[in-house]
């Protein structure tokens, strides 16, 4: 009989008892006993060389460890703004009433949990939920009985684990790409692998795509030669509400992503690539190792690769555990080593970015210089933009930047929209009177994510529900976004906003105070959506 102690080592030991490893020992752990109790705590402690308080505080910080019980299946229901524009209310409410249970409870035949989550990368498709790591979408109050009684069959089926997937119910939503499918995988490297990394950059640079400021300054230190890096990470958090091209493009455009990061590991002296997923994403886990373990087969990844003499270049997957990093690079890298999503110092050994910058780069390869191939190809000095919400045609368009707000609503069927959110939730709020300024990549920095908002929709409670998200993410390490933003959402409860006018000064000096003084994005960006609804309020009053 094997003991608890021997399994945890166990899993400890598969991670090769890496501290940098933890999130994934913990994530191991509560999916072989259902839970991370204090004494399997202890054991990792120990087995790890730390403090059991060290990953006690990991442990509690993010929402898919945590050491209570987990039931046989976990659902998780999508909270955040999309999905809370379709109704999820509702499901929470059959969701409850199917189970016998609140949010935060497991049934008494343990069976089923049920939790709240961030978005789910389905916005245009909700309302969405996982249960354990499937994905369904289009949430009605048939298909949610249907869900919980396919789970409760299969539970009776004894012989099968908890974690067999019975078929995901994903139904796509409007997509409107016009470059990426255009390009085939690793045909740009094979032209270019015979050049040097800083011809390469060279040739990069003068392609018409749009890259990030990360990779251009990649680009520029590759073509003197400087650049060094260890790592090659891909970003695929974009966990804020609204942003879903990242899951369309993992699941299609995985080889044109890995060939990017190739390319980068190449030109910056790399030879490890790691590509960050979103413990929401973890339905794609399987896909993505398929797609490695080819590249692999084929020496596109691995030892010498290409027959290049010394270039060695792999990538592994590391798994995030529910919080948001959005793209605070400094958060990103102590998740990386098995921390807490806190903002850090950025580390010069790790090169981060987008999918979509990866997936440009190796496109770029392929199309070669803004002089060359100009027929052939077709550009991609376009963004690729998640658009959910108030429209009919909600879904991933690839649109050229300068476009206006009113072009890009007509094309997604939102002409009668009295606002969108641009650039996600750090980025900003659009009222219907600015909808004719273009869209620019300084408005998308924060990531091309569009949400429509319709002109029936209740501007209070849209920003309620944005700043209950400000409020779970926030790490609590600096007070003014810790105890400040709840005192905004506070504010939009009480009857008192609309009564007295020091009591709305005071919310609106509070917010500028936690804008200058929030450590990162979250904190700066959480009162932008309330100061928005407080303009608005007053000049309807005024
Ligand atoms: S602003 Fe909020 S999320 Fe950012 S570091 Fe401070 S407390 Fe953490
Ligand atoms: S899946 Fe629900 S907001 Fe994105």
């Amino acid at each position: 009989m094997i003991t608890t102690e021997e399994r945890i080592s166990s899993i400890t030991r598969r991670f090769n008892a890496d501290r940098s490893n933890l999130i994934q020992i913990l994530q191991e752990v509560k999916k072989e006993e259902s839970q991370i109790s204090s004494s399997a705590m202890q054991i990792i402690a120990s087995n790890l060389g730390m403090e059991p308080a060290e990953v006690y505080s990991v442990v509690t910080f993010y929402p898919f460890l945590g050491e209570q019980k987990q039931g046989r299946y976990t659902i998780r229901l999508c909270r955040t703004l999309s999905c809370h524009m379709k109704d999820k209310d509702g499901i929470a409410e059959q969701l409850s009433n199917e189970l016998g249970i609140s949010f935060g409870q497991t049934t008494s035949d343990g069976l089923f949990s049920l939790e709240w989550t961030g978005c789910l990368g389905a916005c245009d498709q909700g309302p969405a939920l996982l249960v354990n790591d499937n994905l369904y979408t289009h949430l009605s109050v048939g298909s949610v009985k249907q869900i919980i009684h396919k789970y409760r069959e299969l539970a009776a089926e004894k012989e099968k684990s908890p974690h067999d997937q019975p078929g995901k119910v994903i139904t796509p939503g409007y997509i409107n790409l016009q470059s990426f499918p255009n390009y085939e995988p690793w045909k740009g490297i094979k032209s270019l692998i015979r050049k040097s990394p800083v011809e390469i950059a060279h040739d990069l640079s003068l392609s018409d795509g749009i890259f990030t400021s990360e990779l251009k300054s990649l680009l520029d230190e590759a073509k003197k030669g400087k650049a060094e890096f260890k790592y090659i990470v891909c970003n695929s958090d974009e966990s804020g509400p609204g942003s879903f091209k990242d899951r369309f493009l993992l699941s299609n455009y995985a080889d044109l992503m890995i060939e990017g990061m190739l390319i980068c590991g190449y030109i910056s002296g790399a030879s490890k690539g790691i590509i960050y997923l979103r413990g929401q994403y973890a339905d794609l886990q399987n896909h993505l190792h398929r797609v490695l373990v080819d590249c692999r087969q084929k020496n596109y990844l691995g030892h010498e690769v290409f027959g290049l003499a010394g270039f060695n270049f792999d990538i592994e997957i590391r798994m995030g555990a529910g919080g948001y990093i959005g793209k605070n690079d400094g958060a990103l890298i102590n998740v990386l080593n098995g921390q807490r999503t806190e903002p850090a110092v950025i580390s010069r050994a790790h090169f981060i970015t987008t999918i979509e910058d990866f997936i440009r780069v190796s496109c770029s390869s392929e199309k070669g210089k803004k002089t060359q191939n100009q027929i052939s190809k077709p550009s991609f000095s376009s963004k690729v933009f998640s658009v959910s919400g108030d429209c009919t045609r909600p879904g991933i368009y690839e649109l050229p930047l300068g476009i206006s707000i009113t072009s890009l609503l007509e094309i997604v069927g939102g002409k009668n929209a009295n606002g969108v959110l641009l650039g996600g939730v750090t980025g900003k709020y659009i009222a219907a009177e600015d909808f004719e300024l273009p869209v620019m990549q300084e408005s998308v920095n924060t990531g091309a994510t569009v949400v429509v908002i319709g002109p029936d929709r209740n501007m209070i409670e849209i920003a309620k529900n944005l700043l209950e998200f400000f409020i779970e993410e926030s790490c609590g390490q600096c007070t003014p976004c810790r105890e400040g933003v709840p005192k905004l959402l506070e504010g939009l409860k009480s009857r008192q906003i609309s009564t007295s006018r020091y009591y709305l000064l005071d919310l609106c000096e509070l917010s500028e105070c936690i804008k200058l003084t929030s450590k990162c994005n979250i904190g700066r960006s959480a009162p932008d959506i309330f100061l928005s609804v407080m303009k608005k309020k007053r000049s309807t009053q005024s």
